[in-house]
């Protein structure tokens, strides 16, 4: 029952979610439900939208779940509000319980910054275009460092040159044990879109495609399996992004949740920044080659993430938004909101 004490109205849970809707997520999958009741907001897992080749445990899931979360936060935050985050109140069993509960405790005017990085969320999008060849200066580097590190997480900087070979290596090798995997193909494909009007997977115009192979020094997920030619920007070069691995002390669902928090907050830090930003996410699904990339990154525990980032081509037109579902198909409002 609603009650005087009641400071979340239902506007601001909408305008929240409507932030935490644009957040990544592994193909796009949007894996989140969210429920208003009281002066908290909850956020489940969508187990319809599992992928589970790509993600068998469904830590990429989670992940996707931990940035939409952090979105939601952040725009609470911005609207003045003080949250306290619960998570997984009820356990980690995704089928059963919540990722986690945000509860409006009061009010707080928003810290310095968080307004910029609210800004930026309707501005984020995976960038798999060339970049710029300018390198990432170091002070944006521990910008985003702090970004991972307030999230309980770490980043690492791929620089040495050694380092960076092997880990174009086991890149490599992760893509091709997924593109010859059929039911990897067929989760791809069934993920990947070109009617205007869906409102998950991957559109043709967020895939870069062409004719000739894209040079770079690192291979993106190639989401070109329908044969189809999509539109290339500017003739290939060889890129050398930034690249950075964002990984956790352990490896478990609240490790998972942190993860994509710390994945969207330094997503939003880095587009504030000027920045675009990409995953190059195989070598992280496969676990023979995760287990050398924690190696090869030099991190304690386990890699989460691995981020290509640079400064996007000056010349290069926006980028389309990626569709969405509507923040009503994934908000329900009991009825004591
Ligand atoms: C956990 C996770 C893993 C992802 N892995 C990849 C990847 O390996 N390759 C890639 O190109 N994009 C990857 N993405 C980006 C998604 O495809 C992208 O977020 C989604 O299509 C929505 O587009 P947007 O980020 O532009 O809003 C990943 C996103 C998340 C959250």
């Amino acid at each position: 029952m609603a009650t005087s004490t009641t400071t979340l109205s239902i506007e601001q849970a909408r305008t929240a979610v409507e932030a935490a809707i644009l957040a990544p997520s592994i193909h796009n999958s949007q894996p989140w439900r969210w429920r208003l009741h009281g002066d908290t907001l909850d956020l489940r897992a969508d187990l319809g939208r599992a992928v589970p080749v790509v993600d068998p445990h469904r830590r990429q899931m989670v992940m996707s779940c931990g940035a939409a979360l952090f979105n939601a936060w952040l725009a609470l935050r911005a609207a003045g509000l003080e949250v306290q985050v619960d998570e997984f109140p009820d356990g980690t069993d995704l089928a059963i319980g919540r990722l986690a509960a945000l509860r409006v405790v009061g009010q707080c005017p928003p810290a310095q910054g968080d307004t910029a990085l609210v800004d930026a969320i309707s501005r984020r999008h995976t960038d798999r275009r060339p970049f710029d060849r300018t390198e990432l200066p170091d002070e944006v580097v521990r910008g985003l460092r702090r970004a991972a590190e307030s999230e309980g997480c770490w980043l690492v900087s791929v620089v040495r040159p050694g380092t960076r070979v092997e880990l174009s290596v086991l890149l490599a090798h992760a893509d091709w044990i997924e593109t010859h995997d059929p039911d990897y193909r067929a989760e791809l494909l069934a993920w990947s879109r070109t009617d205007p009007n869906a409102l998950d997977g991957v559109p043709r115009s967020a895939v870069v495609g062409g004719a000739e192979p894209r040079q770079s020094e690192f291979p993106l997920r190639d989401f070109d399996i329908i044969g189809e030619a999509g539109q290339r920007l500017r003739d290939p070069e060889v890129e050398r992004p930034g690249v950075l691995v964002l990984g956790t002390d352990s490896d478990s669902p609240d490790e998972w949740l942190h993860a994509g928090r710390a994945l969207g907050r330094l997503l939003l830090v880095a587009t504030a920044a000027g920045l675009a930003a990409s995953p190059l996410g195989q070598a992280i699904d496969v676990d023979a080659t995760r287990n050398l990339l924690r190696e090869a990154a030099g991190g304690s525990g386990e890699a989460q993430m691995i981020l290509r980032v640079g400064y996007p081509d000056p010349a290069a037109p926006a980028l389309p938004q990626t569709p969405r579902r509507p923040a009503h198909d994934v908000l329900e409002v009991a009825h004591d909101a």
